[in-house]
């Protein structure tokens, strides 16, 4: 696990975007993981900005979020869909009809979740996935309690999460849906590069679980600590409660240019 904890005078996001860039430039046909929530905003600020000076393209990328509210209507606003066209496809050149989501609108939930994955699999796998962390230490909607060999299904929020996320619902607890469609766990440690950003305080329990803490089903993060190219890039709050953090600045601070 690569643990980058920046300085004030950076910004996680374009640390991101930075990877996001090289990775499609390379390949222009590259497939994304897409949150939403804050965390990733900066990233997609930042890549709208790099489209809008012409230096990245994303016309080519495909796109599958990682989760849905289930039974949002499909004009609402919180819906994911809309949150990732409003937060990013519609900021950028990438075209809608390369990015997917699980269909939390579905009469058939299974058999939604099953052709999701089908779906990832078909277009050759998650190249890079982008993450937050919930306080809870969730990825994607996968609560604590979260089979680690999960694949994309229904899920129960906690109360916690929906208290996190009613700040998208004016505030309102009863009006964040109860249940999500969330890509697994399983089906995120797939993708082939995982980048996970985690900003202020209310992160710093996740993170040093995430990075130091026991693997556990009961802060389904700590999973990453079994994949093998994982950057998690932290801001000095949410790196807060890390016992080697000076050695992962020493680490950052020492590597070569190529590797920064
Ligand atoms: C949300 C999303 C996650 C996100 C996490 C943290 O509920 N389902 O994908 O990473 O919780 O959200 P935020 O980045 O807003 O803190």
């Amino acid at each position: 696990m690569d643990v980058i904890i920046t300085s004030e005078h950076e910004n996680p996001g374009s640390i991101a975007a930075d990877a996001i860039a090289r990775l499609v430039d390379r390949q222009p046909d590259a497939v994304l993981g897409l949150a939403t929530g804050s965390s990733p905003l900066s990233i997609y600020a930042d890549l709208a900005d790099r489209v809008a000076a012409g230096t990245l393209s994303l016309a080519r990328v495909r796109g599958f979020m990682l989760d849905e509210y289930v039974g949002l209507p499909a004009d609402h606003p919180e819906r994911y869909r809309n949150v990732i066209d409003r937060d990013l496809v519609s900021r950028t050149d990438l075209d809608p009809a390369l990015v997917q989501g699980p269909d939390g609108l579905a009469a058939d939930i299974p058999a939604a979740c099953a052709a999701y994955e089908d779906a990832i699999h078909d277009a050759g796998g998650v190249d890079l996935q982008i993450l937050g962390i919930g306080a809870d230490g969730h990825i994607g909607f996968n609560e604590p309690g979260s089979s680690l060999g999960s694949r994309t299904r229904i899920k129960t929020l906690t109360r916690q999460t929906r208290e996190d996320n009613a700040r998208f619902f004016d505030g309102d607890i009863d009006a964040v849906p109860a249940h999500c469609l969330t890509q697994g766990i399983a089906t995120i440690m797939e993708a082939r590069r995982i980048v996970l950003v985690a900003v202020g305080q209310g992160k710093a329990e996740a993170v040093h679980h995430l990075v130091e803490g026991s693997i556990s089903a009961l802060w389904p993060a700590t999973v990453l600590q079994m994949h093998p190219a994982v950057t998690v890039i932290l801001d000095a709050a949410s790196a807060s409660r890390l016992q080697l953090a000076e050695y992962y600045r020493q680490t950052r601070a020492g590597r070569p240019a190529w590797q920064q």
